[in-house]
């Protein structure tokens, strides 16, 4: 029997300080002592990644660090950009790419998010890949090509034995920082489409493991209504990540439903 373990993300996107963002993650690390069954990682700025690391290892914490982006070039003259190796030498283990953020405020192309997506992998880093339709495409009827292609494209010549360090978000881009949520429902009938897509990608067994977690909006209130949902396998949270006991919430939820059982 296959069975995924629920997944939460905290991206802490472009805030904090220091101090704060230590404040933060003792919240976090003290709020889930003792809690199993649940993947986490969180997603600091750049700058707070070695302060952050070095709290989750003095506390001894299974608590992940995720890095919000990396550029795909191993080293040289990319000014700005910062490289897997540099993250992993700061202990980072898992990579956001496609972010809504980074493809439609920052302009990151399918072929920018293609590369870091499969840089990532080829690392041997875990990988989550955003993907999400903007409001206009949900209005016009394309939810579910938007997702297709954004897969497609992400996992252009990733090989099947990379695909157990992969997490696909799906992230509806007029749900995140809004206040609105897709429906459990409406969430549920994405994933099980994006989950069709990895199947015809790399067979419905590989597919069967890959976790596709929801973000957009997801606060202590909604979030197990979503969890509960047989192809929503944790998420990834922007707002509420922001405030320890919140975030704590969210994860003792996602515990609390526990793993999903794979139907294929
Ligand atoms: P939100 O952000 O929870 O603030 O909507 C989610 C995300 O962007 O990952």
């Amino acid at each position: 029997m296959i069975t995924r373990r629920p997944f939460i993300g905290g991206n802490w996107k472009m805030n904090t300080d220091r101090a704060a963002a230590s404040g933060l993650i003792r919240g976090v690390v003290d709020g889930l002592v003792g809690l199993q069954g649940v993947d986490v990682a969180v997603f600091p700025p750049f700058p707070y990644l070695l302060t952050v690391g070095a709290i989750l290892r003095e506390r001894g914490s299974a608590v992940r660090l995720g890095a919000q982006d990396a550029y795909f070039e191993g080293d040289g003259a990319f000014t700005g950009e910062v490289s897997l190796a540099m993250l992993r030498d700061c202990g980072v283990s898992v990579v956001l790419t496609g972010h809504s953020e980074r493809r439609h405020v920052l302009g990151e192309s399918e072929t920018i998010v293609h590369s870091k997506t499969k840089a990532v992998l080829a690392a041997g880093l875990e990988c989550i890949l955003c993907v999400g339709e903007r409001l206009d495409e949900r209005e016009e009827g394309r939810t579910d090509m938007v997702n297709e292609e954004q897969v497609r494209l992400g996992l252009r010549e990733v090989p099947p034995e990379q695909v157990d360090r992969l997490t696909i978000a799906y992230e509806p881009v007029w749900a995140i920082g809004t206040g609105r949520t897709a429906s459990p429902a409406d969430a549920q009938d994405a994933h099980l489409k994006i989950r069709k897509v990895l199947a015809d990608l790399y067979g419905r067994e590989v597919a069967a493991r890959i976790r596709i977690m929801y973000g957009g909006s997801v606060k202590g209130t909604n979030a197990r209504e979503l969890f509960v949902q047989q192809d929503v396998d944790g998420g990834l949270i922007g707002g509420a990540s922001l405030k320890a006991s919140e975030f704590v919430t969210i994860v003792r939820a996602a515990a609390q439903v526990g793993m999903h059982e794979a139907r294929f």
